[in-house]
């Protein structure tokens, strides 16, 4: 997505009421809920799949293979938006399990409807802030791949800080996946891209798996999203970056 975001009033976002004395600031994030109208089938998916596949956030670590009834190769997307490319991954693959995390309300309304629709057996979702669900509830080394595909640029300088892409990101995702494991990021905003290179490249226990050490061609396995093809309208480009954990 290439276009400025919308924040409602500059980095007062990071900020939260003093409770009781304690902690003032939290975390900063790398979303803004945003007001969404829900569409009738986006509110379906949310009543009757959310109940079925909406997995809570707990304080324990979670037997994924309990989730889906058996063990199989594990991804888990970031940000999945609407839901389009990972419903498409996940009926391409039968064989796998798949767990996407979003906050945007009506984003997982859809994929519920989605899932509901094209009975899909092999997705889960969590509907909170993705770096909670990767601390508290992914055990460590239980993923083979974790995707991150367009996620917010925060073009702004005063909003880099928002950006997932960060050296404490690249170790929390390099715990959780298995040796081997491959964390596939996309964007189409160069300089985002460069600083995910950037990170990656200084993140120890990673391998960059693109020939050139840079970027990889964009993988038969990652569909076209939204994003991206608004962005092809527009002639923008697209970076694809795969690190595999090392150790
Ligand atoms: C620019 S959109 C891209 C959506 C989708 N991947 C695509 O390519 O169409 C980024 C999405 O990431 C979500 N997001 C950002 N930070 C997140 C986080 N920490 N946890 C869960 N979702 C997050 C936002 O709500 C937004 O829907």
């Amino acid at each position: 997505m290439t276009e400025p975001q919308d924040i409602p009033g500059p980095d007062q976002a990071d900020e939260l009421p003093a409770e009781q004395g304690e902690r003032k600031h939290r975390a900063i994030k790398s979303f803004v809920m945003r007001a969404g109208r829900m569409t009738e089938g986006q509110q379906r998916g949310l009543d009757i799949g959310k109940p079925l596949f909406v997995l809570p956030l707990t304080d324990d670590f979670v037997d994924f293979d309990a989730v889906f009834g058996r063990s199989a190769p594990r991804t888990l997307e970031i940000g999945f938006g609407m839901g389009h490319s990972l419903l498409e991954m996940a009926a391409a693959a039968p064989e796998q399990d798949f767990i996407g995390v979003e906050v945007h309300r009506p984003g997982v309304g859809a994929l519920l409807n989605g899932v509901l629709t094209q009975e899909l057996k092999n997705l889960r979702v969590y509907d909170c802030d993705a770096i909670e669900v990767l601390k508290r509830c992914v055990a460590d080394a239980s993923l083979d791949r974790l995707l991150l595909f367009f996620p917010d640029p925060w073009h702004k300088s005063r909003h880099h800080k928002r950006r997932i892409v960060q050296p404490e990101f690249a170790e929390l995702v390099r715990q959780k996946l298995k040796v081997g494991g491959v964390l596939h990021m996309a964007t189409d905003w160069q300089p985002y891209a460069e600083v995910m290179l950037e990170v990656m490249q200084a993140a120890p226990g990673y391998r960059n798996q693109a020939a050139d050490g840079a970027y990889v061609p964009r993988p038969e396995e990652r569909p076209i999203t939204k994003f991206e093809r608004r962005g092809e309208r527009l002639g923008h480009g697209v970076w694809d970056l795969k690190f595999e954990r090392l150790d």
